[in-house]
């Protein structure tokens, strides 16, 4: 595992934003994986600013979501896929028709977890995954105790994600109950994966994900196991390393 450790968040925005448009230089059409939360903002900033400035073109780019909520109602501005299409598609110029995000709100969520994991084995997988992680240790929506070799399904928020995630709804009750996640399976299956990390609420999780035991209580600990992870941090999530 690559662990870079920058000064501040811009540093951790330029770098991780460095390794996409590497990435899409080498293949215009690479398949993106996309994080939502507030930790890959920046990047997608940075990789905004460059496609305005008209330095990197995403145009042909491909982009999977790691998650969804389940249960919101359609067009909710908290569920991924709007957060998606408003953060990313639209203000990186991807082609919407080639993002994809799971369907929260299939009547049959088993069959589409299936599709997704097939969607994206058709897309030839994933090139670079982008990844934030959670104050206890998840990635997507992984929760702690998500087996290593698990694939996207349907999942339980821990209690903690919820009351993390409050602050994008009107109340903590609104918090959904439930997610579509891909498993840590799919994710290790991408063939880069790229985790950013900004602040000391983070440092924890850091420091067990990359020197803390391979574990199922701290999913991103599965990193360990790619042959091919960075993982970007300001000095102040990486204080516990
Ligand atoms: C969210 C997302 C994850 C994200 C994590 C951290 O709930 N499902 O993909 O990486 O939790 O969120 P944030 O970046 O806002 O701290």
């Amino acid at each position: 595992m690559e662990v870079i450790v920058l000064p501040g968040p811009d540093d951790v925005a330029r770098v991780a934003a460095d390794v996409v448009a590497g990435v899409v230089r080498r293949r215009p059409g690479a398949v993106l994986g996309l994080a939502t939360g507030s930790s890959p903002v920046g990047v997608y900033a940075e990789l905004a600013r460059r496609v305005a400035a008209g330095e990197l073109d995403l145009s042909g780019v491909r982009g999977f979501a790691l998650d969804e909520y389940v249960g919101l109602p359609a067009g909710h501005p908290e569920s991924y896929a709007a957060v998606i299409g408003r953060d990313v598609t639209g203000r990186l110029g991807l082609d919407p028709a080639r993002v994809h995000v799971p369907d929260g709100r299939a009547a049959d969520l088993e069959a589409a977890a299936e599709d997704y994991e097939q969607a994206i084995a058709a897309a030839g997988g994933v090139d670079v995954q982008l990844l934030g992680i959670g104050a206890n240790g998840h990635i997507g929506f992984n929760e702690p105790t998500s087996s290593f070799g698990s694939r996207t399904r349907l999942k339980t928020l821990a209690p903690r994600t919820r009351a993390d995630n409050a602050r994008f709804f009107d109340s903590p009750d609104e918090v959904p109950m439930h997610c579509l996640t891909q498993g840590l399976g799919t994710i290790l299956g991408a063939r880069r994966l790229l985790l950013v990390a900004q602040g000391s609420a983070k440092a924890e999780a850091v420091a067990a994900a990359v020197e803390g035991p391979l574990t199922s209580m701290c999913p991103a600990s599965a990193l360990q196991l790619h042959p091919r992870a960075t993982v970007v941090v300001d000095e102040a999530a990486a204080a516990r390393l």
